[in-house]
């Protein structure tokens, strides 16, 4: 009786999960939750509260389920996610306010004058922030308000239409309004990588913050192929991550997932699970980056084969909840954290354990080897190295001098990164 006890209890204390090793590091890791949520879908359910320690609404958030008849607010439905997400400490991202997509027929096919139309706006993205003050983490203030043309054009829409360039400046001005501690972020797909589109969103985003337009965050949706694994394409997605966060702004991984022409097979779920290993590494990398979503985690609810005729498999667990490869490279690199090739000189780079202790702002280096410094490096949440020193392992090392504000902060020892939220 009571080896079963303890044979139990120590195989439930092993289990890995991806929220047991991002609740460390620390990381938003999520998923956007829908039908099966609704439906009690309990193996799913079960599968959420295991692995995730963010949600995000695939359509209860949107303006057709918030406003149906003008005026009139239904919450039912969010409410619902948003107290399971208490009940079991998760947090949610709030998707999405103002998008050209599921409108309620009022909204997209009313009769509208500029200053009608803004004011329904105030008025829905009023009604919405006031209902979940406090209880989001990120908001899409608006959402793929760009074309696919190539020409980094706007998207025609009522909204475009009807009020102009502007109206993304006044979303996010209406937001700020009705909740000032509001992060307030920009969503759009096949922004990933330098191309016209994002070079677009990147200046348009310039602009608003020189005008003072209140803009924290912006959302790669990253809707992804298998194809999409060499190494140019994760140098560009480099790149562009790099030249948001110089702009000071928060970047989020919001609705990553990667489809296959069905049915799948191994090689093809090995190349899918290299897409996903690229982003989270590449997320790990970024300091400004704190929150890795995925639109869906089972085959079983994914959105791909509806609107991808031929196309699925592009979720993490399969249809029966097994975990796919892709699971697999998330886990691994949620539980290695990067190694630079800046370090290879090294001839065992640390790969941990080290420790930070918030108290005396000093780290502990464990394996480091013997007569070999490691290279302690701080980056802030912008990108910016703060600090580079060394540091002998088993000596625990002060992290001042380095004047750093309150925030989470990217250290790496030896190249390997681990984020560490500093409190003043
Ligand atoms: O509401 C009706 C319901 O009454 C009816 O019984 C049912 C029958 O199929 O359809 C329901 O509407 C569907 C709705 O999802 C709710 O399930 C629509 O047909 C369907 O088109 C809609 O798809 C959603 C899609 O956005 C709409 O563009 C997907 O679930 C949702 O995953 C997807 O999410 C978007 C993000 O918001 C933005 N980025 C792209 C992403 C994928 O398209």
């Amino acid at each position: 009786m009571v080896a079963v006890f303890f044979c139990c209890t120590g195989s439930l204390w092993a289990q890995e999960t991806l929220k047991t090793y991002a609740d460390k590091i620390p990381l938003n890791i999520g998923t956007c939750v829908g039908s099966a949520f609704d439906s009690n879908d309990q193996t799913y359910i079960n599968a959420l509260k295991r692995e995730f320690n963010t949600v995000v609404c695939e359509n209860a958030m949107k303006p057709y389920s918030l406003q149906p008849s003008q005026g009139s607010f239904s919450f039912i439905n969010a409410d619902k996610l948003v107290a399971f997400a208490q009940q079991n400490n998760m947090k949610i991202r709030g998707h999405t306010l103002v998008w050209h997509n599921q409108n309620p027929n009022w909204l997209s096919k009313g009769s509208w004058t500029r200053a009608t139309l803004l004011a329904a706006m105030k008025a829905h993205i009023n009604g919405v922030l006031s209902h979940f003050k406090g209880k989001i983490i990120e908001w899409d203030v608006v959402n793929e308000a760009f074309d696919d043309s190539g020409a980094g054009a706007r998207r025609t829409s009522f909204w475009q239409n009807t009020i102009g360039n502007d109206y993304i400046d006044s979303a996010f001005v209406y937001a700020h309004q009705a909740d000032p501690a509001a992060l307030l972020f920009y969503n759009d797909y096949s922004t990933c990588t330098m191309n016209t589109k994002s070079t677009a969103i990147y200046t348009m985003i310039k602009t608003m913050l020189a005008n003072n337009v209140p803009i924290h965050g912006i959302g790669f949706q990253s809707h992804q192929q298998i194809s999409d694994t060499s190494t140019s394409f994760f140098a560009g997605m480099k790149a562009n991550f790099d030249r948001f966060a110089k702009l000071g702004l928060k970047i989020s991984i919001t609705e990553l997932d990667v489809r296959m022409p069905l049915p799948s097979n191994q090689t093809a779920l090995k190349a899918q699970a290299v897409v996903y290993r690229g982003f989270m590494q590449l997320a790990l990398a970024t300091p400004s980056c704190q929150t890795f979503m995925m639109w869906g985690f089972s085959d079983k609810y994914s959105w791909i084969p509806q609107q991808f005729p031929g196309e699925g498999a592009a979720c993490i667990y399969d249809e029966n909840f097994q975990p796919k490869p892709a699971y697999t490279a998330l886990l691994d690199v949620l539980k290695a954290p990067i190694i630079s090739t800046r370090f290879q000189g090294f001839s065992r780079p640390a790969h941990g354990p080290w420790s930070f202790d918030c108290e005396s702002n000093s780290i502990l280096v464990q394996d480091g080897q013997p007569g070999h410094p490691v290279l302690l490096e701080m980056f802030n949440p912008k990108g910016a190295k703060t600090g580079e020193y060394y540091s002998q392992s088993g000596v625990r090392t002060p992290l001042t001098p380095f004047n750093m504000a309150r925030g989470t902060y990217i250290l790496r020892a030896n190249g390997a990164a681990a984020r560490i939220p500093l409190i003043r």
